[in-house]
């Protein structure tokens, strides 16, 4: 159809872009996303904070759950290594495997699942939210996707953008998409969701350690879980990407401890918050051999293909990293990385509690959950950006069961963490 509309010409030949328009018509699926991804509009509002008062005092981020300790030395020599090798002959690799390198795979099954995971299970890749998009791609459109209320925004998003769901209309309850299973989960139920009230969804995204709120679900939970996904022929889709902050005796890291979730479930998982690759970026998805679509073909199979056709495998360099982290070694370091998050966990979560608040989380997990008895969680993260140069993230950002809560990161270092309570100590005290 070529151009809609006028095109201005300036300087001669140089067109103005604003003002061009092809004959593509937008992805409606596009325009049904209500707002733009929650972390940039985190940035966006600090930095229009930050243009408009120049001279502030710097503002501290217990924002985005971005890891800010750097990578400890034997993890680092892994990175360094696979670099080095890539400057020798015999240690040269281009294209690797999609699925990742083979002792990365096998090291993964036997040191983070004690051989519940079979290493061709294991897929590597770069990040547990690039999973989570891939595995939108391999369902489709025609699935329906059930999230815990508040959740990642990752799972909403990339459902709305794969179009799972209808356009938002009057009728639509605030703040949700129609087509999405919404699963309420907050101090009223323990934040888990009353399964027997919930209607079935094909796809089930679950997290625990929870993000936002900070909860972790129980074994007897997470056996309900798989047993209505059983009931219901669905797929859990577990997010353990904060797994390693489970300190509590007993509590599952992995759905695969559960017996029976080989049948139901996919489990996506990251090196970002367990050794500070948020950058460096690698993840993984397990899929088991026995998960199987309705028609018996198995979703291995489907995976598998999604990956070899639109991942070419996480970076040689990265992967020798994640050796790295898995040796006995690297084990011990990021047991050392997360139990400082951990201490500024507790220090966030006590501070807030001398304030008043009721405070979830923080415990087996790196986020804490604030009770804003009723206020508006936006409200109170601008009031807090003004008052006392922290950044925070509103509840709501991750879905309309966030409203009233605000979710605090303990990833800052710790003098900023120190700084950040003294900061809203001063400020609630008032
Ligand atoms: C968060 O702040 O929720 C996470 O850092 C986002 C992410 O892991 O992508």
């Amino acid at each position: 159809p070529g151009m809609r509309a006028p095109v201005s010409r300036v300087a001669g030949a140089q067109m103005v872009a604003a003002d061009i328009a092809v004959g593509v018509k937008r992805n409606p699926n596009m325009a049904k996303l209500q707002a733009g991804y929650l972390f940039p509009e985190i940035g966006r509002r600090r930095n229009a904070y930050l243009a408009a008062h120049p001279d502030s005092r710097p503002i501290i981020s217990l924002g985005i759950g971005d890891t800010t300790q750097p990578i400890p030395t034997h993890i680092l020599g892994g990175l360094e290594g696979s670099a080095k090798r890539l400057g020798t002959k015999e240690g040269y690799s281009g294209y690797g495997a999609e699925q990742g390198v083979g002792d990365l795979r096998a090291k993964i099954a036997s040191k983070l699942y004690n051989g519940l995971i079979e290493p061709e299970e294991v897929f590597v890749s770069d990040g547990s939210k690039c999973d989570i998009g891939r595995l939108q791609l391999m369902f489709g459109n025609a699935v329906v996707s059930a999230v815990q209320d508040p959740s990642y925004p990752v799972y909403v998003d990339s459902a709305v953008m794969m179009g799972q769901t209808r356009p938002v209309d009057s009728a639509t309850p605030q703040g949700q998409h129609p087509g999405i299973v919404y699963m309420a989960c907050n101090p009223s139920n323990n934040f888990f969701p009353d399964l027997s009230n919930t209607p079935r969804a094909d796809v089930i995204y679950f997290c625990s350690p929870n993000n936002p709120t900070g909860a972790t679900a129980s074994r007897e939970q997470l056996t309900q879980l798989v047993q209505w996904a059983k009931k219901n022929g669905s797929i859990i889709v577990f997010d353990a990407a904060y797994a390693p902050f489970i300190k509590s005796a007993g509590t599952p890291k992995s759905i695969y401890e559960i017996p029976g979730a080989k049948e139901v479930a996919i489990e996506v998982n990251s090196f970002s918050k367990y050794a500070g690759f948020t950058g460096v970026r690698l993840g993984w998805t397990i899929v088991p051999s026995a998960l199987k679509f309705a028609d018996g073909t198995p979703v291995r199979n489907d995976w598998n293909r999604v990956m070899c056709t639109i991942f070419n495998g996480a970076s040689n360099i990265v992967q020798g990293g994640g050796l790295a982290c898995l040796d006995d070694e690297g084990l011990e370091e990021i047991s050392t990385l997360i139990d400082y998050y951990l201490d500024n966990a507790k220090l966030l979560r006590e501070t807030m509690e001398a304030l008043g608040f009721t405070v979830h989380g923080g415990a087996d997990a790196p986020y804490i959950f604030v009770d804003l008895k009723g206020k508006s969680s936006w409200d109170m993260f601008s009031h807090i950006l003004e008052t006392a140069q922290v950044v925070t993230i509103p509840g709501a950002g991750f879905g309309p069961g966030g409203e009233g809560f605000l979710r605090l990161s303990a990833f800052a270092p710790r003098a900023a963490c120190v700084e950040a309570c003294e900061r809203l100590t001063a400020m609630f005290k008032q």
